[in-house]
């Protein structure tokens, strides 16, 4: 089965950057150049996800890889129409169209044309990821955490290595289709759809709100006062939801 090839006598490749430079520009791609991903490739990122942390390291996560094969380009369709569907009914409730979003130079008008890309040409994704959760217990929120820092890694990994990718929902309007195709047995919980593949544009810095409100000390709702962020430091006007929080 595994390591009677090449790659099991190959080092897993240096990163350009270092781990807090990678983990501070690690955003969200969503286009692609119109390229495959190795194999050696393929095999760094999804080691590096094999490398995350899980409750008792019981490693419930399985991650399902989609490039080139006849059922990947399936997979690959079928989930595209739920997100071309899913982001034209956002685009309309979120107003993306609406007041700002009508100077094609604001932000949100720049968001809504890079979403209509990504959905438009989502089937022709280098790689398609489902990282699927087999639960062995109840379902509870905590269980995220033995299947999300792996997620994370996949990024980091791809960031380490030249690559971008991105977080989405997008299976939802399609998995029971999806697991009918992919065999996906009931109890793998898929906790996403990640896309990845070589960026077409650069990777910035990313952008939070600062650090003094995310951040608290004793008491909820106090910042501490070394929570300032460093210099140089780009936020967002996105954030968290208005609802109160108690
Ligand atoms: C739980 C979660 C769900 C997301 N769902 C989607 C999605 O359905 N479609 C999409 O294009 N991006 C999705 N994203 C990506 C976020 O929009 C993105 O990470 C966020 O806007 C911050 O941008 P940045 O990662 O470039 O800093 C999701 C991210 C997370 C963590």
């Amino acid at each position: 089965m595994s390591g009677d090839n090449y790659l099991s006598n190959l080092e897993v490749a240096e990163s350009q950057i270092s781990l807090l430079e990678g983990l501070c520009t690690t955003r969200a791609i969503r286009r692609y150049r119109d390229e495959p991903i190795p194999d050696a490739v393929l095999r760094d990122i999804l080691f590096a996800a094999t490398r995350g942390p899980s409750g008792s390291n019981r490693q419930p996560y399985r991650f399902v890889v989609l490039t080139d094969s006849e059922r990947a380009k399936q997979a690959k369709s079928l989930i595209a129409t739920s997100a071309q569907e899913f982001w034209a009914a956002k685009r309309k409730n979120d107003q993306y169209d609406e007041r700002s979003g009508a100077d094609p130079n604001s932000p949100k008008s720049r968001m809504a044309r890079t979403m209509q890309e990504y959905v438009d040409n989502f089937s022709e994704v280098p790689a398609l990821i489902l990282p699927c959760l087999v639960r062995y217990r109840d379902p509870s929120p905590m269980e995220g955490a033995s299947i999300y820092p792996s997620v994370q890694n996949i990024l980091l990994a791809a960031r380490a290595l030249g690559y971008g990718g991105v977080i989405t929902g997008f299976h939802g309007g399609v998995e029971p289709q999806l697991r009918d195709l992919l065999e996906i047995p009931d109890q793998a919980f898929i906790a996403c759809t990640l896309t990845l593949g070589k960026p077409q544009g650069g990777h910035g810095p990313v952008r939070r709100r600062p650090m003094s409100e995310l951040v608290f000390g004793d008491q909820w709702g106090e910042s501490p006062q070394w929570a300032v962020d460093p210099p140089g430091t780009r936020h967002t006007s996105a954030g968290p939801p208005t609802k109160e929080v108690v």
